[in-house]
């Protein structure tokens, strides 16, 4: 959680911002949402590959695009993942490092 809180004040806060709640219309909040509660492999996606759907979150369009963070390592990617998914509310099973690379394998192919 502690290593996790400092990649995510480094590589989302300035979008998503300390509390996860986003910036109305630009970033969408992180607090309980189906993306970041969901199944695991979801948010690690997310991460890898970034998000630019155009889907509506909670009611809400967002204009931004998220930027690939593929140039995280599995390690900061499962620590992040399993700060987002037990912070702003938010409980769901913590992310390890062969989820990432799970995850970052299938992407490849
Ligand atoms: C450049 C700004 C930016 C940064 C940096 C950023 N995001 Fe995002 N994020 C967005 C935007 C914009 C969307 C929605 C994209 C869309 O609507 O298609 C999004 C969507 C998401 C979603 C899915 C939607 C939701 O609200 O549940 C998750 C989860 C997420 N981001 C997590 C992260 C994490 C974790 C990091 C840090 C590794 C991060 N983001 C860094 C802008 C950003």
């Amino acid at each position: 959680m502690e290593r996790g809180k400092k990649v995510f004040e480094q590589y989302c806060m300035p979008c998503h911002m300390q509390d996860g709640s986003g910036v109305p219309r630009l970033n969408p909040p992180l607090i309980k949402t189906s993306y970041v509660l969901g199944d695991k492999k979801t948010i690690i996606e997310i991460i890898l590959k970034g998000f630019d759907a155009q889907v509506e979150i909670e009611g809400e369009y967002y204009q931004n695009a998220m930027a690939p963070h593929d140039f995280l390592t599995d390690e900061q990617i499962a620590d992040v993942s399993t700060y987002v998914r037990n912070s702003f509310g938010n409980k769901a099973s913590v992310v390890v490092p062969s989820d990432v690379k799970a995850v970052r394998n299938a992407i490849k192919k």
